[in-house]
């Protein structure tokens, strides 16, 4: 019998890089973007493959508890929580999420990839496990992650995160759209956020004065989520950008996407994510969406995709 377990893609609205460093951020499942994988029951030693990044496939073995390999490390650590020396069966990882382009596709194959081993075992794993499993493979894909990303990912519910502090869901009270564009250019956040740490070191004033503008500017956002205000939304989400400019994790192509949205009629636009490359979004009205679709993938995306928050539909 074959069992599919998934976890969704997801973007930063606001807040990125300064919650790394304390400040709140907010963040989004984007639910119709997924990995997903398939679990088959066998007698055989578990075999692990993949059409995600390129990968071969793989027979489990015991030494592999030992790995920094991240497919590897979730394996090893759920089969470690339901106290497993040796596993049997098949699972095959599928993902849609584009691989380092900010959509937290590293957590999301992970969060699935444990659900699977789970599923295979015919065992339910609790979701505040699944987020330690997850987080602890993110600090290999990323050194020093927030938390934030496996959070949005695992509990699959709008976050208002603080690092360390308790995860505070919030509730959409009217859906808004999102469009969201590849820039194709891949991107490490490993590489973006110890750039972001170097200058902390440098110039700690200065970065830490752009930290607080825009834990401010969360804030701010959380209200106008909460009142349906997406105009101050949109506002709040281009000055967001400005501030990650400031931090010098933007770039050439990034900005020109953000600018394109802003004047297909955008309400807002930034860089979601780690930057450098990776994905933007932009806040639209739902009678603006395909402009700015338009506009993006003439400005240079390499694909787009329009997602409704709070609401049911994604189209591409
Ligand atoms: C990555 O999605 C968001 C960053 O703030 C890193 C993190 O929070 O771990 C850039």
């Amino acid at each position: 019998m074959v069992k599919t377990s998934s976890a969704p893609a997801k973007a930063i609205l606001v807040g990125e890089h300064a919650v790394v460093h304390g400040q709140p951020a907010i963040a989004l499942p984007l639910s119709q973007l997924r990995a997903c994988v398939e679990a088959r029951e066998s007698s055989q030693p578990l075999r692990v493959s993949s059409s995600y990044a390129g990968r071969p496939p793989f027979y489990w073995c015991k030494e592999d508890f030992q790995s920094t390999d991240p497919i590897k490390q979730v394996i090893a650590l759920t089969a470690r929580y339901f106290a497993l020396a040796s596993l049997q069966g098949e699972l095959i990882i599928r993902s849609d999420i584009p691989v380092a382009g900010g959509l937290g596709s590293g957590a999301a194959v992970s969060a699935a990839l444990a659900r699977g081993l789970a599923r295979l075992l015919n065992q339910e794993i609790p979701r505040d496990v699944l987020n330690s499993i997850v987080f602890e493979v993110e600090q290999l894909h990323h050194g020093a992650p927030s938390g934030i990303d496996n959070t949005v990912i695992v509990y699959e519910k709008p976050v208002y995160y603080v690092k360390d502090g308790p995860s505070d869901f919030i509730g959409i009270s009217r859906a808004f759209t999102l469009v969201v564009a590849d820039t194709g250019v891949s991107a490490p956040t490993r590489a973006t956020v110890a750039d972001v740490r170097a200058q902390l070191e440098q110039q700690p004033g200065r970065t830490y004065a752009i930290f607080e503008q825009i834990g401010a500017l969360v804030e701010r956002s959380r209200s106008a989520i909460e009142s349906g205000d997406y105009r101050q939304l949109g506002r709040l989400m281009t000055r967001n950008h400005a501030l990650l400019q400031a931090l010098d994790v933007s770039s050439a192509l990034l900005d020109r996407l953000v600018a394109a949205a802003l004047r297909s009629g955008a309400c807002g636009a930034k860089l979601s994510g780690g930057g450098r490359g990776g994905n933007m979004i932009a806040l639209a009205r739902p009678e603006s969406a395909a402009s700015v679709q338009d506009e993006l993938r003439r400005a240079g995306a390499k694909r787009v995709f329009v997602s409704s928050v709070g609401g049911e539909s994604i189209a591409q």
